[in-house]
């Protein structure tokens, strides 16, 4: 595996090879393992598979968790190793931003709802920073995981627009043998947040159970099982369209139920497609 800092030679590294790109934050868990085992198929045992690990400030709005972000540089470098990665890509924030950027890519309407709006210019900081990973990587195809569901949403649309020649590869949510979605962010969580914050795949079930149901008695379903929970403090529940990311009514084929939980001062997201559901007040069932 070769690890490079700087941009000159991540670039000077010529290549026939078919790469693929996993882009992280690092703080690398079970689910980017998983994004890098798809990576490798996707590349082929021949293909280049390139990982970057870089702690974006742009996405991270002011006072939120940018500083205490886990940095486990060794575990990170050994992880990638051990999972096959043929080059790692970790460069100093000085290294992609200069102090005067005055450049950024933004996605105007897929990102109004759910993060982009409870989150001010995160899906900004996270279009400009993939573009330049892009740039500077040139990979034949990138892999995100549905967790991010609208980041994944988001990615693809400013490709399409974009042009660039790139295939969007989506893995499924990765999740803990108790339900709760792996990320970073489940670290922060001491032993009662991290107990109770199963709720939220519990509740996302539940939603899924369901039958002839509204939207709004849908999210009022799912409110009202995180509240089981006394340390949750629900960010939102929302149900959206998953291809227009617009709040829906009704539950119906292709309906996303998204939402962000607090546990004390860490921010989860989950969602889950709830797509077989019709409702009859959607009228007659498309399917
Ligand atoms: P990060 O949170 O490190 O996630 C890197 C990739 O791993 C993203 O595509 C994310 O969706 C995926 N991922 C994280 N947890 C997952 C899970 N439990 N199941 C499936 N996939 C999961 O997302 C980012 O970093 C950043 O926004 C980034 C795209 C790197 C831009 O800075």
């Amino acid at each position: 595996m070769k690890v490079v800092t700087t941009i000159a030679e991540a670039q000077a590294q010529a290549r026939m090879k078919r790469r693929v790109l996993v882009p992280t934050m690092g703080a690398l868990h079970k689910a980017h393992g998983e994004l890098i085992r798809v990576a490798r198929e996707y590349a082929g045992v021949d293909g280049d598979v390139a990982v970057s690990i870089f702690v974006n400030p742009l996405q991270f709005e002011p006072g939120s968790d940018y500083q205490k972000y886990p940095r486990p540089e060794e575990a990170d470098e050994a992880f990638c190793r051990a999972a096959g990665v043929d080059l790692l890509f970790r460069p100093a924030v000085e290294e992609i931003y200069s102090q005067d950027s005055s450049t950024f890519v933004e996605e105007t309407a897929l990102s109004r709802t759910l993060e982009g709006k409870s989150r001010p210019g995160h899906f900004r900081g996270v279009c400009t920073v993939v573009a330049k990973l892009f740039n500077i990587l040139s990979p034949d195809a990138a892999v995100f995981g549905e967790k991010d569901f609208q980041q994944l949403a988001v990615i693809r649309r400013m490709v399409r627009d974009l042009n660039f020649k790139i295939d969007i590869v989506a893995v499924p949510t990765v999740r803990e043998a108790d339900g709760l979605a792996s990320s970073s962010r489940n670290e922060y969580l001491n032993a009662a947040e991290r107990r109770q914050a199963t709720v939220l795949h519990k509740a996302l079930l539940a939603a899924e159970k369901t039958d002839n149901i509204s939207g709004r008695e849908v999210v009022d379903l799912v409110r009202r099982t995180i509240s089981e929970a006394p340390l949750a403090r629900i960010g939102y529940v929302e149900l959206v369209d998953a291809e227009t990311f617009e709040p829906l009514d009704v539950v119906r084929p292709n309906a996303l139920l998204a939402l962000a939980v607090f546990f004390g001062k860490t921010r989860l997201i989950d969602n889950r497609l709830l797509s077989e559901k019709t409702s009859p007040a959607a009228g007659a069932a498309v399917r």
